[in-house]
């Protein structure tokens, strides 16, 4: 199983990507106002477009926080200025770089959840990440009754009942991770597929119906398992060297 280490660092200046690396960055929503501004100018005309549609002014911030971060985190790997980079969309939304622009080769995924965002970057291997606060207030074995598969809803309801919530959320991230790797989103149903959530037991895609062999073309790896906030990340083949940077504001 990967090693996951236990601090958010800060990145060295000179920052390379193997093709044997993941890096993830962790992102904070909450930024000065003339960070927030420095950022928003980073972004195209059509994401400026899509930041002024929010309605609530949160949501709106949060985007242009995730989006400049996204924007300047890749000019340091690729040496653009992030206002140049262009980003293209797959038919269910997924957003990548350009392919003038390398987005062949350096992908990345992020995701946002309570004040926090999480960039994950890999080379020539789809990726995927999602961040999710636990929720004590929800319904979750009616949720994953409705969404999850028949092993998982077997597996969660065996638990102890004190286990039950983070196992659900262990077990939302994993799918949500593994989904946003393969760029479809929410059109591959979540109960065709299985994960593993039960405490102690390392992160895997463990079966996918009809797919004999897509289990084994990917890597679970679980970024943050903490009382309040799960995270998990999907990478094509093997996982292997995990690096996590903190970005401080830094372009
Ligand atoms: C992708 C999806 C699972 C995101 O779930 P979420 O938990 O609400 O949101 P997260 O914070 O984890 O992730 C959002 C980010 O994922 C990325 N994303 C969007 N669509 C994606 C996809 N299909 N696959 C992977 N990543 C995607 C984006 O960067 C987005 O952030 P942004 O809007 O700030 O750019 C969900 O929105 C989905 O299924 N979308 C697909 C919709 C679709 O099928 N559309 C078809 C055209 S109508």
């Amino acid at each position: 199983m990967i090693a996951v280490p236990d601090s958010w660092n800060s990145p060295p200046l000179d920052l390379t990507l193997d093709i044997n690396e993941i890096h993830v960055w962790r992102v904070s929503l909450a930024q000065t106002e003339t960070c927030l501004q420095s950022l928003q100018q980073t972004l195209s005309t059509d994401e400026q477009t899509k930041a002024e549609r929010f309605y609530f002014p949160k949501d709106r911030n949060q985007f242009i926080v995730s989006r400049g971060a996204l924007r300047a985190i890749l000019s340091r790997y690729l040496h653009i200025n992030p206002c140049l980079l262009r980003f293209e969309y797959n038919p269910y939304g997924k957003p990548s770089l350009t392919v003038a622009q390398g987005g062949d080769t350096l992908r990345f995924n992020l995701s946002h959840s309570h004040g926090i965002t999480l960039i994950a970057m890999t080379k020539n291997r789809d990726v995927g990440v999602d961040i999710e606060g636990i929720n004590p207030n929800i319904s979750y074995l009616q949720i994953a009754e409705s969404v999850f598969s028949p092993y998982e809803n077997t597996l969660l309801r065996s638990l102890p009942k004190h286990l039950q919530l983070t196992a659900f959320f262990t077990c939302w991230t994993r799918k949500e991770a593994y989904i946003k790797a393969v760029g479809k989103g929410l059109s591959i149903p979540l109960n065709q597929f299985d994960v593993t959530l039960a405490p102690g037991e390392p992160p895997a895609l463990l079966n996918v119906e009809n797919k004999p062999a897509e289990a084994s073309k990917w890597s679970l790896i679980e970024l943050i398992s903490s009382t309040d906030m799960v995270a998990a990340v999907a990478v094509a083949g093997d996982s292997q060297k995990l690096h996590c940077w903190q970005w401080t504001g830094e372009f």
